[in-house]
């Protein structure tokens, strides 16, 4: 594995498999998962101001403003696991957010080497998020039918309770890919231009979708 820093930034509309793949992305590459909509779930969680901000646009399907994702992501790359590199989810989300990473990047004399744009049509994206069942304790996705638990709402890996995000209700689903479509699909141009964009067929079976961009990102 090369020792060049590696920033990754997987692109894709709710539901595409960013989180589930990102996580086994880590395992491969060694890399930090930076998840946005983790973090501020996270936030939330804790009721920090930071969380407590956020709510009334998660809870919307709306994006949180620029300035606070921004600050809130920054922060996370600048802690020393992040040095080598990141698998960056969900950030960014708007070309204002893309603006604000290369420049940080660039300061550091680093830059995005690939962005995977997993592309997966809605039909099935309402599915996804439908039956997506997350693990209290760990984060980790599962799907009622497509990636169930062995035992139906425990996590396999450390027996935590699995529940439904907030966010995942129909007409909440429908507003995030509304928001997608509008605020976060132009970075596929912004990074197409840029040379480092990389189409990934989303609409197949994990492994597979895993082992594209496994191809994809070390090439
Ligand atoms: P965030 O948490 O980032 O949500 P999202 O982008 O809407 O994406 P999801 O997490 O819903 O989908 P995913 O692509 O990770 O799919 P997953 O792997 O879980 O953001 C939430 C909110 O936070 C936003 O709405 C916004 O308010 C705020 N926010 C976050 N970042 C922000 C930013 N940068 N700027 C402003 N606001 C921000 O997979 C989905 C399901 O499908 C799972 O059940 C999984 O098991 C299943 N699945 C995955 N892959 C496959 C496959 N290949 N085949 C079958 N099933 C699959
Ligand atoms: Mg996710």
């Amino acid at each position: 594995m090369t020792t060049e820093p590696r920033f990754i930034v997987l692109v894709g509309p709710p539901g595409s498999g960013k989180g589930t793949q990102a996580a086994r992305l880590r395992e491969i590459l060694h890399l930090p998962h930076v998840a946005s909509g983790d973090l501020f779930r996270e936030n939330l969680k804790n009721q920090t101001p930071l969380g407590l901000q956020a709510k009334a646009y998660m809870e919307r399907g709306d994006l949180v403003p620029d300035d606070v994702t921004i600050a809130m992501v920054m922060e996370r790359l600048r802690r020393p696991d992040c040095a080598n590199g990141a698998i960056l989810d969900g950030f960014p989300r708007t070309i204002a957010q893309a603006e604000a990473l290369d420049e940080a990047l660039a300061a550091r004399g680093q830059r995005i080497a690939v962005v995977p744009y997993i592309a997966v049509p809605d039909e099935v994206l309402v599915e996804r998020i439908g039956g997506r069942r997350l693990c209290r304790v760990c984060g980790r996705a599962y799907h009622i039918r497509f990636n169930p638990p062995r035992q139906p709402g425990i996590c396999d890996v450390d027996g935590g309770e699995l529940y439904q995000r907030d966010d995942d209700r129909p007409e909440t689903v429908r507003q995030r890919l509304k928001v997608y479509w509008e605020q976060t699909s132009p970075l596929i141009d912004y990074y197409r231009r840029r040379g480092v964009l990389v189409e990934i067929n989303g609409d197949q079976p994990i492994e597979a979708v895993t082992e594209e961009l496994r191809a994809a990102i070390t090439a």
